[in-house]
């Protein structure tokens, strides 16, 4: 949801802001700009991703800069809604990720006093008020506009003639890498990985003071100090490595995901939280919400406790009865949404855990204990490893209270996945291709893999699809049924098998074409369906794993045949950091 950067050093800022917006650009890509600093302030900025333009030719001088990458809110992208954002002086430059909700009442106040605005942007506000507090110091103009904005916030000051960068956030992520003489800062980890591995984590108020040997960070008035954390993802994990996308390198990374993160374990006070649950609420959104359902499915029959789960955008303005344990699970960290629902939950002293993939982010600062999955650094914008390791960590919690029932199954889980990855596709992505709408459908635990399943097509392939509980298909979703649209339906062995082939038979009856996820060697199945995907004979749990990556793959092939920008998908961003 927008990227920001910022660099301060000996070395010339051009080439390393350049390529700190290429990594960030899974948070967003409709328009790129830098601003250097110079005897005064040089800007390039220009609609659409970095990489399709002429960035390699961008030379601004100058060893300070700050960078921006964008998803747009207020205003289309086009040139002059790109960042950095000038004065009317033209001294003063400005990035901004976040959403500022009382821009429109600031600007009609800023025009009455005679600001000239260049763009529709609720950024461009920040920066004219910057210039009218600013007499010469950059940090007290910063300190004396911030009050002034209502929303969320993460931005990166410089001026002419000033050899620091200036930098706030209030629930925007912004974070500080230390180098040897030099110091970066960014929206999140990615872009800093092949410079240090020193981070701070910036708070919510704070303002940062940063010049090439130093950061003073001020708190409410006063100057507070904050740790220097080492993380531990190396700039090869944020690499595609002769993949030809990432989202194909981190499909190929789950059982490795999985894997770690169920090494890694849970620590103490995380199992007593959970031990102690006499019921548990599970926010999140997209993906996230789709393995918080499957923990519902699996937990209530297997654990006997009471699972809820909400939306995140939901919970906040339809708040459920709030008691027991809440579980934030996102992948960043930094989902507007999520982290408005975890807040709510403390308020009202609920315990509340977050488990996260982004070390220091958002949640981890809010809820009282966190859960690490271990899937590296994701930057496709569609989810893949960090949905396998969310349910690693999910499984894990449903380990913990039964009295680690599913220890053995866990530790092995992975090398089910890995035997999915080579699975075949050719003559499901045949007729996903073609389709105007696909179906997918599945019972119990695999009715959310199919919501899931339905997303990863919509998302990347621009395919409509749509996941249903495959009961619930003859309740409307039946007049939608034709030779051209195509049903996914997940039927494993188990409870639901008999049931879920009686509803393939009605569908078939429909002459909609079936494809099928069934259990290797499947042959009744494999008889009555057009398309026949067999997945490695396995506990339930591990086919909700195994059944999610052939869905995955079966996504990506579909996409990859209809020549789409897989892992930056239209009009999407991976971190959606505004409600
Ligand atoms: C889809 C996808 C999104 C995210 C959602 C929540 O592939 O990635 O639906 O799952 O934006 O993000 P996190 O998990 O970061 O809160």
């Amino acid at each position: 949801m927008c990227g920001i950067v910022g660099y301060i050093g000996r070395r010339e800022a051009t080439p390393l802001l350049i390529q700190g917006l290429k990594r960030l650009e899974y948070r967003g890509y409709d328009s790129f700009g830098i601003a250097t600093v110079g005897s005064e302030i040089d800007v390039f900025k220009k609609q659409g991703r970095i990489s399709e333009s002429e960035a390699g030719t961008v030379v601004l001088g100058g060893s300070v800069g700050i960078g921006h990458t964008r998803w747009a809110t207020h205003g289309e992208p086009n040139d002059s809604n790109a960042h950095p954002h000038t004065d009317c002086t033209g001294r003063l430059a400005l990035v901004h990720n976040g959403v500022i909700e009382n821009y429109i009442e600031l600007k009609k106040q800023l025009l009455e006093r005679g600001h000239i605005f260049r763009s529709e942007t609720d950024t461009e506000v920040i920066v004219h008020l910057l210039e009218e507090n600013f007499t010469g110091d950059l940090l007290e103009a910063v300190k004396k506009t911030v009050p002034l904005l209502e929303g969320s916030y993460a931005i990166l000051a410089v001026s002419a003639h000033d050899d620091r960068i200036v930098a706030a956030r209030d629930c925007s992520p912004l974070v500080l890498g230390i180098g040897d003489g030099e110091l970066f800062a960014a929206s999140d980890m990615t872009p800093l990985l092949e410079h240090t591995e020193r981070i701070i984590f910036l708070e919510d108020g704070d303002i940062a003071e940063i010049s090439p040997e130093r950061v003073e960070i001020y708190h409410d008035g006063a100057k507070v100090e904050r740790s220097v954390e080492l993380v531990n993802w190396g700039i090869e994990d944020a690499k595609k490595g002769g993949f030809a996308h990432y989202m194909l390198k981190e499909i190929f990374e789950q059982p490795q995901a999985f894997y770690e993160t169920i090494r890694a374990g849970i620590s103490d006070a995380v199992q007593e939280m959970i031990r102690d649950a006499e019921e548990i609420t599970l926010v999140a959104c997209g993906t996230s919400y789709h393995t918080a359902l499957i923990f519902k499915y699996l937990a209530e029959p297997l654990c006997r406790i009471p699972v809820r789960v909400e939306l995140g955008s939901e919970f906040k303005y339809y708040p459920p009865p709030l008691r027991g344990l809440v579980i934030a699970v996102t992948q960043s960290g930094e989902t507007a949404d999520t982290i408005a629902a975890l807040k709510m939950a403390k308020a009202h002293n609920c315990p509340t855990l977050a488990i996260t993939n982004v070390q220091g982010s958002t949640v981890t600062r809010i809820a009282d204990t966190t859960l690490m999955m271990r899937a590296g650094p994701e930057i496709s914008v569609a989810a893949t490893k960090s949905y396998i390791a969310q349910l690693a960590a999910l499984m894990e919690i449903v380990n913990v209270r039964c009295d680690g029932k599913y220890d053995d199954l866990l530790q092995h889980a992975h090398l089910a996945i890995g035997e999915v990855l080579l699975q075949e596709m050719q003559g499901a992505v045949a007729l996903c291709r073609e389709a105007e709408h696909v179906f997918f459908v599945g019972r119990g635990p695999f009715y959310p893999v199919s919501m899931e399943g339905a997303l990863k097509m919509k998302e990347i392939s621009y395919v409509h699809a749509e996941g249903y509980a495959a009961g619930e298909l003859k309740h409307g979703p039946f007049a939608l049924l034709t030779p051209e649209t195509p049903v996914v339906a997940i039927c494993p062995p188990g409870s639901t098998y008999g049931v879920m082939i009686s509803n393939i038979k009605e569908m078939k009856a429909r002459r909609a074409p079936i494809i099928a996820l069934g259990k290797k060697g499947d042959t009744e199945l494999a008889e009555i369906v057009d398309i026949f995907i067999p997945i490695p004979d396995s506990d339930p749990m591990v086919q909700v794993l195994t059944t999610s990556v052939a869905l995955q793959l079966l996504s990506y092939h579909t996409a990859c045949a209809l020549a789409r920008d897989v892992d930056k998908p239209r009009n999407l961003a991976k971190s959606v950091t505004v409600e």
